[in-house]
């Protein structure tokens, strides 16, 4: 019998038939332009995705990096939200719609799911690539622009990944507000750099003034013990390099790194992890280091050496962006 399909490895498959018949300099060339276009840019007046050369650039150089990033981050609120399953999403400023493969690699079955973003053409190849997953056959795809107009249905989760950076101060207000409206479960990923984590940071704060409960990363609704300017909360996703990056950016490495902050958080009870491991675990010998994010509102070194017997196994087995000490299979 063969092992049934991953929506991960069904997303590769569809990202790779995009370039098809596109010269590989044609979509280098396209990477360029979408690069280009964001740099110093943002945020802007009309969509940076104007035309189907710059989605297919985007889907197939930028679309498994933030795919792989929401997955992270929504397995950290599986987590803490367990017995939890969604049975409605909308995904904000979805684009083509990264965010919806990754709750359909969450969370299996069905449940209705509305993208919204203003460029069309995002939409439309959203649309095409979704058709190869069951999950999201039936998925609607919704022109809408982020502003004090912006009105969100009600459902269960709503997901707003990497748009705050291209919104205006006031409208990553509005969208935060009206995620918080409409939905039980708000998710929100940006790029793991200090601008990136100050903006997840606002819509956190918001969220718990709307009466939201933080579930992930952070083990409490209080505030970050971080020092702004000195450090950011951040994580790093393992994304398989397609051939197109390889092309990019050159070399042979098969994979990258995709640093990401988020804030996951929820109207109803949550259980949070009792640390979070918040740097890559150094391993040292007979001993690991850890740097855990603690319940009691401050970051603090904690180290695990062989006396600590099967502690100090899973220690070993603790990635960067784990809780700690580990969930046990009772959570
Ligand atoms: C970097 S892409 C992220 C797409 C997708 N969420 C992902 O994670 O791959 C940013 C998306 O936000 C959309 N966007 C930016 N500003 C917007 C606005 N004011 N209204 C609606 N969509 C907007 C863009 O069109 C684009 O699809």
């Amino acid at each position: 019998m063969n092992a049934p399909v991953s929506p991960a490895d069904t997303l590769r498959a569809a990202l790779a038939g995009l370039l098809d018949g596109l010269p590989p300099r044609q979509a280098a060339q396209a990477v360029d332009r979408l690069i280009a276009n964001y740099r110093g840019r943002t945020p802007t007046d009309a969509p940076v995705l104007r035309d189907r050369a710059d989605v297919v650039a985007y889907a197939a150089y930028r679309m498994p990096a933030t795919f792989e990033a929401v997955c992270a981050a929504l397995e950290a609120f599986a987590d803490a939200v367990p017995g939890w399953v969604p049975t409605g999403h909308v995904d904000v400023g979805g684009g083509t719609g990264a965010a919806t493969w990754a709750v359909s690699a969450t969370w299996d079955g069905e449940r209705p799911v509305t993208v919204l973003d203003w460029a069309e053409p995002a939409l439309a190849l959203g649309r095409e690539i979704a058709a190869a997953n069951p999950a999201l056959k039936a998925a609607e795809w919704h022109r809408a622009r982020i502003g004090s107009a912006l009105s969100i249905e009600t459902t269960d989760l709503v997901t707003v990944s990497y748009v705050l950076g291209e919104l205006t101060e006031d409208d990553r207000a509005h969208v935060v507000g009206a995620a918080a409206a409409a939905a039980q479960a708000v998710v929100i990923v940006e790029p793991g750099t200090p601008d990136g984590y100050a903006r997840v940071i606002e819509a956190r704060d918001r969220l718990i003034e709307a009466g939201f409960q933080v579930a992930a990363p952070c083990p409490h609704s209080a505030a970050c013990p971080i020092v702004p300017g000195e450090d950011w909360c951040h994580f790093s996703a393992r994304v398989s390099r397609s051939s197109l990056h390889r092309q990019v950016k050159g070399g042979s490495l098969a994979y990258e790194d995709e640093k990401f902050s988020y804030v996951a958080a929820a109207r109803f009870p949550v259980a949070p992890a009792a640390s979070r491991v918040v740097r890559r675990p150094q391993i040292r010998k007979g001993q690991v280091l850890l740097e855990l994010c603690g319940p009691d509102e401050s970051l603090h070194r904690e180290t695990v050496t062989k006396r600590h017997g099967p502690l100090y196994r899973a220690a070993r087995d603790t990635d960067w962006g784990d809780a700690w000490p580990p969930l046990t299979e009772e959570g």
